[in-house]
């Protein structure tokens, strides 16, 4: 599986060139693939790239592999993102937010002239849900509405725990309910649901966001275009 990801994720970093500002997603996935940027960086093979990270945990990987970085203070615009993905389905829909980093990275897809995402074949989906519950982030306040809320509409959430048995906190100081939908036939009408509540910071829902999606199988990489589907 780590070839796998190593794969997708260093077929992705050829789209990097250098100058960009360059989106640096979280996840076991963009780990390689903030690996190799940093790489190619220290070989001179690219130069004058700043990254923005997702996380607390990318930005450590930065720092690690010697990637300068910067903020949306300094730049609103970045020219490609590469991230991971919990699950992708056929219009290149994704769930993401296994990592936690859901909110922050649909800012970085958001502010990105293009989205890449890299997966092994295990999380292709012809339906999302099939494999992955949403993760939702919710302000602490609102949990338990926002429990409410999710079962009304037919969810089962489940509040992340971390490994002390406390809540899991996210990096802007939220909790997350994963929530499990079953199949979800029409993700856009379950996005304008959750979109509708005030105690639901952000989900893991990625519609429409990705430009492209590097797939490792076992035949090698399979790359899946927006608008070729
Ligand atoms: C982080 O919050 C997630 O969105 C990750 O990008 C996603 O969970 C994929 O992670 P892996 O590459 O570790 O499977």
């Amino acid at each position: 599986m780590e070839n796998f990801k190593k794969a997708a994720a260093e077929e992705a970093v050829k789209y990097v060139k250098s100058g960009m500002v360059v989106g640096l997603g979280t996840g076991s996935t963009t780990y390689f693939a903030i690996k190799k940027i940093g790489e190619l960086l220290q070989e001179g093979k690219l130069n004058n790239i700043v990254g923005i990270p997702s996380s607390i945990q990318s930005e450590n990987l930065a720092k690690e592999f010697k990637i300068p970085l910067t903020t949306f203070d300094q730049h609103t615009e970045i020219d490609i993102t590469i991230d991971g993905a919990d699950e992708v389905d056929e219009s290149l829909n994704l769930i993401k937010g296994g990592g936690g980093a859901l909110l922050r990275e649909k800012v970085l897809a958001q502010a990105s002239k293009k989205e890449i995402i890299i997966v092994d074949e295990s999380k292709l989906s012809k339906v999302l849900g099939l494999k992955w519950a949403v993760p939702i982030e919710v302000i602490r306040f609102a949990v338990n509405v926002e429990i409410q809320f999710l079962e009304s509409i037919g969810g089962k959430p489940k509040l992340r725990m971390s490994d002390n048995n406390r809540p899991f906190i996210t990096d802007e100081g939220n909790y997350i309910l994963d929530t499990n939908f079953g199949e979800i036939e029409k993700p856009e009408i379950l996005t304008q649901q959750l979109e509708n509540r005030a105690g639901i910071v952000e989900h893991g829902l990625f519609i429409n966001l990705a430009s492209e999606v590097i797939v490792a199988t076992t035949e090698g990489i399979k790359k899946i275009v927006k608008n070729s589907v």
